[in-house]
């Protein structure tokens, strides 16, 4: 049998670590073939693969990226697209079955291609940590570790200067990200998408800490929305991603808490540092646990199914669970975090 492997949609440290796992069980204890496509679904459409072996992924469950490529072309989309095509693509290659790995928009492809007769096994992956379908997925973790550092970085150059620091992360419908590096940094405001907020709210905070002679760090999530200000985002309408195109909230945060409070803020916005790089340990641990058990669903032809977290096992679900809604951060973790406000 001979498998070929996608990775597509943003980057996420951890897709390597899928890969290696993958073709060093398949081919040492299934006796697989494997190649590797290029860029996502756009060597899938074009045929573009070159042939994996134990060689070609020695070392790399510590490199951060992947080594195939991805990006975020719809395999529906264009010339060589749709599943005959892409059918036909395989035959001629010899490719019997497709692991998939990507996040919400990668997989609702890889799920649609199932359900028109593709041999299709789905790996999740996404720092945001936004699939329901799963408990974690890898990514989230190093993503966490990064922006705890930074933020840890941020308070050791406000303390020196007494000024409030913001610290915008990744997230952009979810605030996952930003509630445990809240929680790590020991941030006295955290804000995320799914709890708006209005900038008096978040001033009262920044002001109480500052009279305690404490430098204010607000972690702000890129999805967030400020209450109240409704009618500029309408106004301004939301960017290809959904988010309101305000520029960077971070940056439109620290002004407005300086000219509401006078205390002197600076914000910082983390951006794709928090995404390249070596994964963490965890995220190895995850990534290989999910390479493994998507060879044995390939083994047993279990099309259309994907792998997931569920508290420490990993399970096999249909791929259509993870394109529900995404999973929010609900209000009890959000209540928790508060409990540290201030
Ligand atoms: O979904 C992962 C993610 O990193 C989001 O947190 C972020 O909004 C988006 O991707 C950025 O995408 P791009 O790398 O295409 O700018």
């Amino acid at each position: 049998m001979r498998v070929g492997i996608l990775t597509s949609g943003g980057d996420c440290p951890g897709l390597n670590a899928v890969i290696r796992a993958a073709v060093l069980t398949g081919m040492v204890h299934h006796g697989l073939e494997f190649v590797g496509i290029r860029d996502g679904y756009r060597g899938l459409k074009e045929g573009d693969v070159r042939v994996l072996n134990r060689s070609s992924v020695r070392g790399t469950s510590r490199i951060g990226g992947t080594i195939l490529g991805t990006s975020r072309t719809n395999p529906y989309e264009g010339e060589g697209g749709g599943a005959a095509a892409i059918s036909e693509t395989l035959e001629r290659l010899g490719i019997d079955a497709v692991m998939v790995i990507g996040g919400e928009g990668t997989l609702a492809a890889a799920n649609r291609l199932a359900d028109d007769g593709l041999p299709i096994v789905g790996v999740p992956k996404t720092i945001d940590n936004d699939l329901d379908a799963t408990d974690y997925t890898f990514g989230f973790d190093t993503a966490v570790q990064i922006a705890t550092e930074a933020g840890d970085r941020l308070r050791t150059t406000g303390d020196s200067h007494m000024r409030c620091m913001v610290l915008e992360v990744m997230g952009r419908h979810v605030g996952w990200i930003a509630l445990h590096t809240g929680i790590a940094t020991g941030a006295h405001v955290t804000l995320i998408p799914e709890q708006p907020r209005s900038i008096e709210w978040i001033c009262e905070y920044v002001q109480s800490v500052y009279d305690r002679r404490r430098a204010p760090l607000v972690v702000v999530s890129e999805g967030f929305r400020l209450e109240g200000m409704e009618e500029e985002y309408s106004r301004k309408g939301l960017d290809a991603w959904g988010r309101p195109r305000l520029g960077g909230i971070g940056e439109v945060l620290a002004p407005m808490i300086e000219e509401r409070t006078g205390i002197e803020s600076r914000a910082t916005v983390l951006g794709h540092i928090q995404r390249g790089g070596a994964p963490s340990g965890a995220d190895r641990v995850l990534a290989t646990r999910f390479g493994l058990a998507a060879i044995d669903a390939i083994v047993d032809r279990a099309w259309g199914s994907m792998v997931s977290l569920r508290g420490t096992d990993i399970v096999r679900v249909r791929m259509a669970e993870a394109l529900g809604d995404l999973k929010r951060v609900p209000e009890h973790r959000y209540r928790e975090a508060e409990r540290l406000f201030g």
